[in-house]
């Protein structure tokens, strides 16, 4: 059965996703940190047996590398998102956004550099990938904005 790891997989855009995942047959491992405090959207998905949750970080290189083992694709949605909480913690949203990013890449350059690698925030991405393009071939990520 193929293994989707989820970041963010806990916010807005994620517990759905990940739900619709488990209904079309995948399995889902969710990574969160809970950044806002709130965990209750995935707490129903907890008894799901093809649902895995692993508390963390997007920003530690180190629990990525060890959180793609096992996986076939990325779906990073990870973030500070919006423009008043990047305006009020710029350098948490450069970190999480830009680094963060960064370290998914990595993480999954370590395992399998062939492993799909989905991001929706293409603008960060895009911004990130001048410190990516030497380091990290990006050719294989794709973007759900055009
Ligand atoms: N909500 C929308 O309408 C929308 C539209 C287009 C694109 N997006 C993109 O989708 C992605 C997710 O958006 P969302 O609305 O679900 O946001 P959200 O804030 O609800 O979810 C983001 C999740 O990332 C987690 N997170 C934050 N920092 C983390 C870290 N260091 N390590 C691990 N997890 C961390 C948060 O705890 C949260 O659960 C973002 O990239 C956003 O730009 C959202």
């Amino acid at each position: 059965m193929t293994k989707i790891l989820v970041t963010g997989g806990g916010g807005y855009v994620g517990n759905v996703l990940c739900r619709h995942l488990l209904d079309n047959g995948y399995q889902v491992k969710c990574i969160d940190n809970f950044h806002k405090g709130q965990c209750d959207a995935i707490i129903p998905l907890a008894t799901n047996p093809n649902f895995e949750f692993e508390y963390g970080d997007v920003t530690v290189l180190e629990q990525m590398k060890e959180a793609v083992i096992g996986c076939d694709a990325i779906i990073h949605l990870a973030a500070i998102v919006g423009f008043p909480a990047c305006k009020s913690q710029p350098a948490l949203a450069t970190e999480v956004n830009v680094e963060g990013t960064r370290n998914m890449l990595f993480a999954r350059e370590s395992y399998n550099p062939k492993m799909p690698f989905v991001c929706v925030h293409r603008k960060r991405l895009r911004q990130s990938r001048r410190g990516l393009h030497r380091r990290v071939p990006v050719k294989r990520c794709v973007s759900l904005r055009r």
